[in-house]
């Protein structure tokens, strides 16, 4: 990660409809993967690419991603009381990660409007935007692979190969490969019908930006849905030539369904001995 990137962008401020009923009540980014809400594999990703600071781009109901973030002196005190100091260490642990400050979207119109409700607290340098429900587990963090790449003054998104049935379901990307073998994007199409679609590259949400797509998401109109997308916002980057599309090397799971939330469960249960024992029929789960 360039060392001019220091700050990612975490929207969470959708509905998460298709996550009804429970997202009535709790943010999709606190569903847990395991013992960990989805959100904090985002912000551990981040902080390993050398992110020093995060802005949660939250709405009305979504407080407990902010308070998970941050210290609770009421629980540390009870630990230490009861000498439980494993698990002091481990809540203390999830507030030093990283500063998060958290900033609002005033009406959820849309990515694009989430991005530019953060332009204060990002000021005028590049930044890393992660979508926490697209969870990836790879050796190198994927927002660090997209940072390394990203040529100064371009924007860089993270692409990912899927079948043709699916390419509605994305923003997709077609372009010219380079010699490192990354895209130069020159089209970017938010959700086509497969017989539009001109490649089967994928956004996986992963982005660096440079300041000025502030300026180009003021003027984006509102899109599909009536919302300000993102993707219109960079194609206006694409047709300057500043859009590079990186495909990383990772494990990606779309944990803001609930197919891709059980395997990425599925995933990192078998990493525990205990959960991969249980998983194999070895042991007796009741
Ligand atoms: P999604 O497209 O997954 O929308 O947003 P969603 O509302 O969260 O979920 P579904 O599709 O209704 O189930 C991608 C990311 O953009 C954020 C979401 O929180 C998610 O992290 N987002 C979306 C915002 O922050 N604001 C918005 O207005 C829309």
């Amino acid at each position: 990660m360039p060392s001019t990137v220091r700050t990612a962008v975490l929207p969470v401020a959708g509905f998460g409809t298709r996550w009804l009923p429970i997202t009535k009540a709790v943010p999709k980014e606190l569903l847990p993967i395991l013992d960990r809400p989805c959100i904090e594999y985002a912000v551990v990703e981040a902080v390993a690419a050398g992110i020093e600071r995060i802005v949660l781009v939250t709405t009305h109901g979504k407080e407990a991603l902010a308070d998970y973030f941050d210290t609770n002196p009421e629980l540390e005190r009870h630990l230490e009381e009861q000498g439980k100091t494993d698990l002091l260490a481990m809540v203390r642990g999830i507030t030093g990660l990283v500063d998060v400050v958290t900033v609002r979207q005033r009406e959820a119109r849309g990515l694009g409007l989430a991005v530019l409700s953060a332009q204060s607290a990002v000021g005028d340098e590049p930044f890393a935007v992660l979508l926490a429900d697209d969870l990836i587990d790879s050796e190198v963090p994927a927002i660090g692979q997209l940072g390394a790449a990203t040529p100064p003054d371009m924007a860089a998104v993270a692409l990912m190969e899927v079948p043709i049935e699916r390419v509605s379901q994305y923003g997709i990307c077609s372009g010219r490969w380079t010699a490192e073998g990354h895209m130069l994007v020159d089209q970017m199409t938010e959700k086509p019908e497969p017989a539009q679609a001109r490649s089967r590259h994928a956004i996986v949400g992963r982005y660096i930006l440079p300041p000025d797509i502030f300026t180009i998401l003021e003027r984006t109109p509102r899109g599909r849905n009536d919302e300000v997308q993102l993707t219109d916002a960079l194609a206006v980057l694409a047709g300057q030539g500043r859009v590079m599309g990186i495909c990383f090397e990772g494990h990606r799971f779309d944990a803001g369904s609930l197919p891709g939330w059980l395997e990425a469960n599925l995933h990192f249960a078998r990493r525990r001995p205990e959960l991969a024992a249980l998983l194999a029929g070895q042991e007796d789960p009741g």
